[in-house]
């Protein structure tokens, strides 16, 4: 049985966003180890769920979790936490996580831009971001997992020389976030507009399989903190103007996102 803090918090916010998934609840209840019920109580304390922990990864909107769970399984000395504001796919990620026996994984059914509450500062040495929603308007910029404002915050949660893994399969996203990640004193690395021209490289995420059997190029950069982030990012972020992302593909991240 649920306990009564898990009814309170959890089921009540996460039956209020899915009220036509009767038997989400039930299926959470069954991999309720893999989740962070209470994730701001462990900020600073991360690795101590995990004996031996030799570094705290950190995943932005998992989805239904095929890179959580490869990436956790190929490194179980690395604790991956894994944000995700939509419990429906969340559940997935954490039975596929669940069903593979992963004990180095935790799941948090929140919104990214919650991180500053959940993890302390340099607490986090790696962030994925894999094909995050691209927002093509202009007005919704903001809310880009690669804007300004998402930036300062990911400098943070970072040490210095931190990393932030970035795929995309959005052409003109890729341009846009490459600029914001300069402009704000990221280091740019391994910056590709093909990650798979050379065959299947590293562990790829439910999109990104689905894009790689449609033969769409993949981008994909690592950006590093330097001591010039949080320097720029001291202040309030940009307002950002003419930001519009107007392409073919962000018509398809729109239809994803409806899906
Ligand atoms: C396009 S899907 C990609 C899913 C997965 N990363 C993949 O590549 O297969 C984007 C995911 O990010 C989640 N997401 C978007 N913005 C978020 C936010 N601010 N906080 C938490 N999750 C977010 C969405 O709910 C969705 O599951």
């Amino acid at each position: 049985m649920l306990n009564a803090d898990f009814e309170c918090r959890n089921v009540v916010m996460i039956k209020m966003r899915m009220r036509k998934k009767p038997n989400l609840i039930p299926r959470l209840e069954r991999c309720r180890d893999l989740l962070a019920e209470k994730p701001e109580q462990l900020r600073g304390r991360w690795r101590e769920l995990l004996p031996g922990c030799r570094g705290l990864h950190l995943e932005l909107g998992c989805g239904k979790g095929r890179f959580t769970a490869e990436t956790a399984a190929a490194a179980p000395e690395i604790l991956l936490a894994a944000v995700e504001r939509v419990p429906d796919a969340m559940v997935v990620a954490m039975e596929r996580c669940r069903d593979a026996g992963l004990r180095n994984v935790r799941f948090l059914d929140r919104d990214v831009k919650d991180c500053g509450e959940i993890f302390a500062p340099g607490e986090v040495e790696r962030i994925y971001t894999n094909f995050c929603d691209p927002w093509p308007k202009s007005r919704d910029a903001k809310h880009r997992l690669t804007a300004p404002g998402f930036l300062r915050l990911y400098a943070a949660l970072l040490p210095p020389a931190g990393e932030i893994h970035f795929k995309t399969d959005n052409g003109p996203l890729f341009a846009w976030s490459q600029e914001q990640l300069r402009a704000e004193g990221w280091e740019l690395r391994e910056v590709t507009d093909d990650l798979h021209a050379g065959g299947p490289a590293g562990v790829m995420t439910d999109y990104e399989a689905k894009f790689y059997q449609q033969g769409v190029p993949i981008h994909r950069l690592v950006a590093v903190r330097t001591a010039a982030t949080l320097d720029l990012g001291a202040g309030a972020p940009p307002r950002l103007r003419d930001a519009g992302l107007a392409d073919a593909r962000c018509k398809q991240g729109k239809e994803d996102q409806e899906a």
